[in-house]
C-alpha cells in the first residue's frame, strides 16, 4: 500500500496540535485514508520542546519542506501572507499537494493559487482557515452541493466572541484580548481579529465555495469590535438583543453582497447562544433549508481536527489515484464581476 508523506510548515499552535494529534491517533487515521501517513520532514522557524519530534528530519527553513522529494503533501502553518504565498506557489510548482489553515493568504492570493494549481493538478485544501475545527467548508462544498446557496452568516471569529462573552460578564477588553491572545486563539496580529478582518477573510472563503464567485476580499465591507463598549452591550440585553460579531454573505440580483459588522441578534436565536471561542455558520440552501454548522472556532487541536481532515482527503487521492479527486473551489471565469459591496 502506498505510504502518503506529510510535510509541516510551522509549529505553533496549530503545527503543534497537528503534530500531536497525527501522531497519536495514526492507526485511526491510516484506516480511514485508506494508507499510512507519515510525517515525513518538519521545518519551523524554533524547536519546541515539548514536542518529541523523533527521528523526523527537522529545519528551521520551511523551504526544505518543499523542496524534499520525500513530501507528497506541504501542510502550510507558518501563517501570514508573503512567505506563505511565495511557499505554496513553490510547493505547486514541485507538483506537491497543499494543505492550509492560512485563511488570509486564501482570501487575498487564493485566486492566483488555485490557477497554478489546476495548472499543476495538484489540491490546495483550506478547511481549517474557516471556523476552526467546523468542517464547514466540507459540509457547503460537498453536503450542500445539491442547493442554491442563497446566503450564508455567522461567527466565524473565536477571539472576537470571546471578548464579547467576556464583557457581558462585566469584564474588559483588554484584559479579554490578552487572554485569549495566552490561549492561543488570537492571530499574531490581533488587529486581525478586533478590527474584522479575520473574519472578512473568512467571509471571503465561504461566499467562493458557496457561490462559486472568486475570492475578492478587498470588496468586503469590514467593521471590527473594537468600538463596543460595556454600555453598548447592557442596552442591546435590555432590548432583548445580544450584539454578535458576523459575517454575512448574501446572493443579491446584482451580485453577492459580503458584510461583517456587530449586529442586533434577538436573544431567542440560536446564534445568540453561541458564546466564547464556538463558532456558528447558517447556511441557507434552496433544497434543504436553512443548517447550522456549530463548534470550536479556534485552538490547537481543534483546528488541527480540519487540517488532518484535508490531509486525508488529499491522502485519499494520493493513495488511490483519482477515487477521490474533488474540485477544491472551482468558478466559472463568467462570475469574475459578480460582486457587490
Ligand atoms: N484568530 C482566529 C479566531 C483563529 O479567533 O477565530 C481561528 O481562525
Amino acid at each position: 500500500m502506498k505510504e502518503v508523506r506529510v510535510g509541516i510548515c510551522g509549529l505553533g499552535t496549530v503545527g503543534g496540535g497537528t503534530y500531536n494529534v497525527l501522531t497519536r491517533n495514526a492507526e485511526m487515521i491510516a484506516g480511514r485514508a485508506g494508507c499510512p501517513i507519515r510525517i515525513s520532514r518538519i521545518a519551523s522557524r524554533r524547536r519546541r520542546d515539548d514536542l518529541d519530534l523523533g527521528q523526523i528530519p527537522f529545519s528551521t527553513d520551511v523551504f526544505d519542506v518543499v523542496n524534499d522529494a520525500d513530501v507528497d503533501i506541504v501542510v502550510e502553518l507558518i501563517g501570514g501572507y508573503d512567505v506563505a504565498r511565495e511557499l505554496v506557489l513553490a510547493a505547486i510548482k514541485n507538483g506537491k499537494h497543499v494543505v492550509t489553515a492560512n485563511k488570509a493568504l486564501i482570501a487575498v492570493h487564493g485566486n492566483e493559487i488555485f490557477e497554478a494549481a489546476a495548472e499543476r493538478g495538484v489540491i490546495v485544501a483550506f478547511e481549517a482557515g474557516v471556523a476552526g475545527g467546523i468542517p464547514v467548508i466540507k459540509a457547503i462544498r460537498e453536503g450542500m452541493s445539491a442547493n442554491r446557496i442563497d446566503w450564508i452568516a455567522g461567527i466565524i471569529n473565536g477571539t472576537g466572541n470571546y471578548i464579547l462573552t467576556e464583557m457581558r460578564a462585566g469584564r474588559e477588553f483588554g484584559e479579554v484580548l490578552k487572554e485569549a491572545q495566552a490561549l492561543g486563539y488570537a492571530e499574531a496580529d490581533p488587529t486581525f481579529d478586533v478590527e474584522g478582518i479575520d473574519a472578512a477573510h473568512k467571509l471571503t472563503i465561504l461566499a467562493s465555495t458557496g457561490f462559486g464567485v472568486p475570492l475578492q476580499f478587498e470588496r468586503a465591507y469590514t467593521e471590527g469590535i473594537s468600538e463596543i463598549t460595556p454600555y453598548d452591550i447592557a442596552h442591546a440585553e435590555l432590548l432583548g438583543y445580544r450584539i454578535k460579531h458576523l459575517g454575512i454573505a448574501r446572493r443579491r440580483e446584482s451580485g453577492i453582497e459580503l458584510r461583517v459588522h456587530p449586529t442586533l441578534v434577538p436573544q431567542s436565536h440560536l446564534i445568540a447562544q453561541v458564546d466564547g471561542v464556538l463558532n456558528a455558520v447558517l447556511v441557507d440552501g434552496d433544497a434543504v433549508g436553512q443548517t447550522m454548522y456549530y463548534g470550536p472556532g479556534a485552538g490547537d487541536e481543534a483546528t488541527a481536527s480540519a487540517v488532518i481532515a484535508d490531509i486525508v482527503d488529499v491522502a485519499r487521492t494520493v493513495a488511490h489515484e483519482s477515487l477521490q479527486r474533488v474540485p477544491y473551489l472551482g468558478f466559472e471565469p463568467s462570475s469574475l464581476d459578480n460582486l457587490e459591496v
